[in-house]
């Protein structure tokens, strides 16, 4: 199957590229040391549309396709996979979860600045006790009439202390299972929702992850995402989209340390020759090669799947299945392509390395992707 990219789809993969080179290269060392992310580099992200992509432009989004959103995720993901798991959870989870479900008066009041950048939000599902096994929430929703009475912990939140907006996913009623969960809209600064502690990760360093820690918070009911009930079903509804975003992520930390490894192995020489030259380095990155065309071909079907309104499930899981797989082998095969140098930070390799594990961990492991796919497959 050939996709061709339309010249807007060519224009918003080059808009990212050279974003990436110009703006995110430059910092991206510091970044992932000092493990911070700048406010403005946020704000540049919203200018150029990356931080509301696929939302309507009423809502001030791109009003783009999710073709056009991986093609963007692609090429940050190459330079700053720090950055993309920003613009990934804002755009697939964040901005998507309120644009699809929301209410008008939450569209008007919420996406607005998501979809701009001029604020960011957080997905926060996991729990100290409910990783893969989302249905296990211990964090209560209590039904109080006119509002809710949220306590709890949510660990491992991306965007956790730089998110002004949390969809938190919450269970009212426990005799119901998984029926009886709900997503609620948690503002920063509601009274007894306070930011816990921050990670210090392997990977992705320059985004900020936290625990959530909720102690009796009134959350009006206005802010329920959908029907009592809904929760869980918005939670997978809404990961399914993320799925793509981060398969998209993956693709790019793949590419970015295929492209490093190609440009570096026609410079450096080994044995009176360029390292290329040689069978065991040129052989390496042939399989690199081969693997990242397959990668993109399952993602970039996963996305086409989702603008033409097909179920996405089962191809957006194989996605970030094979994608994560590609991006982390990739990332070893860079740095051992790069020797020594690759080694050390200034090559980018060692990063890209540790940020490729991460892949295939958040937005449901690769196990978790293999129950996705086997339940759909033998459904039939
Ligand atoms: N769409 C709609 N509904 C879905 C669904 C989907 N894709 N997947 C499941 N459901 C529904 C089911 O139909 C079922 O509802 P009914 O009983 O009414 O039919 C309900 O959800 C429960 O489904 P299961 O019985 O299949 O539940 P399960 O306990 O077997 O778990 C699971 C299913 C797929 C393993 C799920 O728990 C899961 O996805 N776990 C991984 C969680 C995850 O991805 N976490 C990531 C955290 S977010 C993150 O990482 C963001 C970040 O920071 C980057």
């Amino acid at each position: 199957m050939e996709f061709t990219l339309s010249e807007e789809q060519l224009m918003i993969q080059q808009a990212a590229k050279d974003f990436a080179q110009n703006e995110l290269l430059p910092g991206v060392i510091e970044r992932d040391d000092s493990q911070k992310f700048p406010k403005e580099l946020i704000q540049k992200m919203g200018e150029l549309g990356f931080m509301g992509m696929m939302v309507d432009e009423k809502y001030g989004g791109s009003g783009l396709g999710t073709l056009s959103y991986v093609l963007a995720m692609e090429e940050l993901s190459k330079v700053d996979a720090s950055a993309s798991v920003i613009v990934s959870v804002n755009n697939s989870l964040v901005c998507w979860g309120l644009e699809t479900f929301g209410t008008e008066a939450q569209k008007e009041k919420y996406l607005t600045r998501l979809s701009t950048g001029e604020i960011i939000g957080a997905f926060c599902l996991s729990e100290p006790e409910a990783g893969s096994d989302a249905t296990s929430q211990k964090t209560t929703a209590i039904d109080k009439g006119d509002h809710y009475v949220v306590n709890g912990t949510k660990n491992w939140i991306t965007n956790g202390s730089s998110a002004e907006v949390y969809l938190v996913i919450a269970q009212t009623d426990v005799e119901k299972g998984h029926r009886g969960i709900n997503a609620l809209i948690v503002e920063k600064g509601m009274e007894g929702f306070e930011i816990g502690p921050k990670e210090n990760k392997l990977g992705i360093r320059g985004s900020d992850t936290h625990s959530l820690l909720f102690t009796d918070v009134k959350v009006p009911k206005e802010n329920r995402i959908g029907e009592d009930g809904f929760g869980f079903k918005f939670a997978m509804k809404t990961l399914a989209g993320g799925r793509i975003g981060i398969a998209a992520q993956a693709l790019g930390i793949a590419a970015g340390a295929y492209e490093l490894s190609k440009k570096y192995s026609k410079e450096r020489k080994a044995f009176g020759t360029e390292i290329a030259n040689h069978q065991a380095i040129a052989f390496k990155l042939a399989d690199m090669h081969t693997k990242i065309q397959a990668a993109r071909h399952l993602v970039y079907q996963a996305a086409c799947d989702k603008d033409s309104g097909e179920d996405y499930t089962l191809s957006g899981a194989m996605a970030k299945l094979y994608a994560s797989e590609v991006a982390m082998e990739t990332a070893v095969e860079a740095v051992q392509i790069h020797g020594g140098n690759g080694f050390v930070k200034d090559y980018h390799v060692e990063r890209l390395m540790r940020d490729a594990k991460i892949t295939q961990i958040y937005e449901g492991t690769s196990e978790i992707q293999k129950i996705v796919i086997s339940r759909s497959i033998l459904k039939d």
